[in-house]
């Protein structure tokens, strides 16, 4: 910074010699002005003396001088252009004319062209002549003392318009910013924040001036930390930088957030004077996350499924196929055994009618009678066990098939036929479940593995709701199916335990669940959600009534949007 300009109107005289350069063409002249300034005391003067214009040139060259008498006067002075050069080549020097007294009017121009000051040479007396220089380097210090000022200024104004400049630069930066920014102090104030704040908080009013614990707490585990006890002011109190990549923040409408933050010491002339906490949404990126883990856990699920599909499938066949081989064979053996009963009684004799005796205790004892009823029977109803095992490894099979990554038309109704089957045994205990299927429903271009997941959850959320009803041996699942203009409508009826309003709301928040741990997780409606709403451009609604039952009606259009037409609209 430039030194600040010293005070000029009562600064004391210095007591240095001041350095006199004396021009002037008249030696005698020179003589005497020079005896009239004193070489020690308080006020001294060093002259120098030039009697022409080339002296007095390389004088002020090579010296630097307080003041310059030039006499006008003289032969040198008498030349206008000395004074001009000597002007510019004295620079900040100042300079006294001296002139005769019938040539003031020289003097008056000298002034005008830049010299400090004149004196009429005939009236010079060692006094004035003091006086003027003094008053006259004492003019040129002011001048230029005003000059440093003014350049002071004009410099200090020049930064205050840069540092107002970087500010509005850095606002327009924070305020620009995707990652919500909040500046607080040790007691939990806002000093600063952003758009992307007040966005990510959903919060319209401004957040400067409010109080942390107003706009944000942070969720450990179950419990909502205040200011005062979280991290954050620790922050502040500890000086330590903290940064947390997967939290939870709450909102002041008590919606919560993932969030990805780092806090920062904000480091002042005093000390650490507050934070810096900047956050990022990773909703969607959890999302994703849970996503990605649902369909490993799913395909893992489905490969073993798969697998034992493909085991059980080879057994059942063999003994479908032995159990048939049984019953023709056992009905062959019944036809012969009747036919030799019949041979046997068409013989005449007691030889004959020993054996028939003989037989028909044979019979009894074996209680052949029960058995030829009976064995057939059984056949039958393993016959049907078998097949039903069959059509469920089928089931089985056709659900936990991965299924394409790009939509393929899927019929629905095969797809909830094999859903409730695969489901059985989690409704079977409280439910009936009735299917209603539109016989003409067309295909629909659709996610298939993604799609079952959807019906599954439906299927065991309804028959959650039956168990908690419990409604005895009433409880009933309704699947109905049903063709609706340009879209299929899949709706899941239960008469279970319904739900409130405020129950109703939050049903497809990531992670709201009403059930046990262990029981659910809050993630069935919302991943069920994002397959029909966001994967294929449906809609899923829902009515309840608390006590009465819910209806979830899944409407889905039978065409895939194509990428052609999304970048279209
Ligand atoms: N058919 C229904 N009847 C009544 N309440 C329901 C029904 N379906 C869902 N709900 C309510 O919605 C909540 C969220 O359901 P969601 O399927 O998302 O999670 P969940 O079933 O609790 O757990 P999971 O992640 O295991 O599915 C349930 O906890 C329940 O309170
Ligand atoms: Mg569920």
């Amino acid at each position: 910074m430039a030194k600040a300009p010293s005070k000029t109107a009562d600064r004391p005289i210095p007591p240095s010699t001041l350095r006199i350069l004396l021009v002037d063409s008249d030696s005698g002249d020179a003589a005497r002005l020079t005896a009239l300034l004193p070489r020690k005391g308080r006020e001294q003067f060093t002259v120098l003396y030039a009697a022409c214009a080339e002296e007095a040139e390389r004088l002020l060259t090579q010296n630097r001088f307080d003041a310059v008498l030039l006499d006008l006067g003289s032969t040198v002075g008498r030349n206008g252009s000395v004074l001009r050069s000597l002007l510019d080549r004295a620079g900040d020097t100042p300079i006294v004319a001296l002139t005769g007294s019938a040539d003031q009017e020289a003097g008056f121009k000298a002034v005008q062209a830049g010299a400090q000051d004149f004196l009429v040479k005939s009236r010079i007396d060692a006094d004035n002549l003091r006086r003027a220089i003094r008053y006259s380097v004492d003019r040129m210090r002011f001048r230029q003392d005003v000059d440093l000022l003014g350049r002071e200024i004009a410099h200090r104004q020049r930064i205050t318009e840069a540092l107002s400049e970087s500010q509005n630069r850095m606002l327009a930066i924070n305020e620009s910013l995707y990652e919500g920014v909040l500046v607080f102090d040790e007691n939990g104030h806002i000093a600063l924040s952003n758009r992307a704040a007040e966005r990510l908080l959903g919060d319209s009013e401004k957040l400067i001036s409010r109080v942390i614990d107003d706009v944000l707490r942070l969720k450990q585990g179950d419990t909502l930390l205040s200011f005062a006890q979280g991290p954050l002011r620790r922050v502040i109190t500890q000086g330590q930088f903290m940064q947390d990549d997967d939290a939870v923040m709450v909102r002041p409408d008590g919606k919560p957030l993932a969030v990805a933050f780092a806090c920062t010491p904000l480091l002042e002339k005093d000390g650490v004077q507050g934070a810096i906490l900047s956050f990022r949404d990773i909703g969607a990126f959890k999302q994703a996350q849970r996503d990605a883990l649902q369909a490993s856990k799913l395909a893992s699920v489905g490969q073993l499924a798969a697998g034992i599909a493909h085991e059980i499938n080879t057994p059942i066949q063999y003994i479908g196929d032995n159990l048939t081989f049984l019953a023709d064979a056992f009905k062959s053996l019944t036809d012969l055994l009747e036919r030799a009963e019949q041979l046997l009684a068409a013989q005449g004799g007691d030889a004959a009618r020993q054996a028939m005796a003989a037989m028909a205790e044979a019979r009894e004892s074996a209680d052949a009678d029960f058995l030829l009823t009976n064995i057939p029977d059984a056949t039958r109803q393993s016959l049907e066990g078998a097949a039903q095992v069959a059509r469920i490894v089928l089931a089985m099979k056709e659900f936990s098939h991965p299924g394409d990554r790009e939509k393929t038309e899927e019929d629905l109704n095969r797809a909830i036929l094999n859903t409730v089957a695969v489901s059985r045994n989690e409704w079977k205990h409280s439910a009936q479940l009735e299917t209603n299927l539109a016989p003409d429903l067309p295909r629909v271009q659709c996610l298939a593995g993604e799609m079952n997941q959807v019906l599954l959850n439906l299927i065991v959320n309804a028959a959650h709701a039956i168990a908690e009803a419990d409604r005895g041996g009433a409880g009933k699942i309704t699947v109905t199916t049903l063709l609706s203009g340009q879209s299929v409508e899949i709706i899941v009826e239960d008469n279970g335990i319904g739900m409130t309003e405020q129950v109703r709301q939050q049903i497809f928040d990531p992670f709201f669940t009403t059930k046990r741990v262990g029981k659910g997780t809050g993630q069935g409606l919302a991943i069920c959600r994002d397959v029909v709403v966001s994967k294929h451009g449906g809609k899923l609604s829902v009515e309840s009534i608390l006590g009465e039952g819910s209806r979830f009606t899944v409407t889905l259009p039978i065409l895939a949007e194509t990428r052609d037409s999304e970048d279209s609209a």
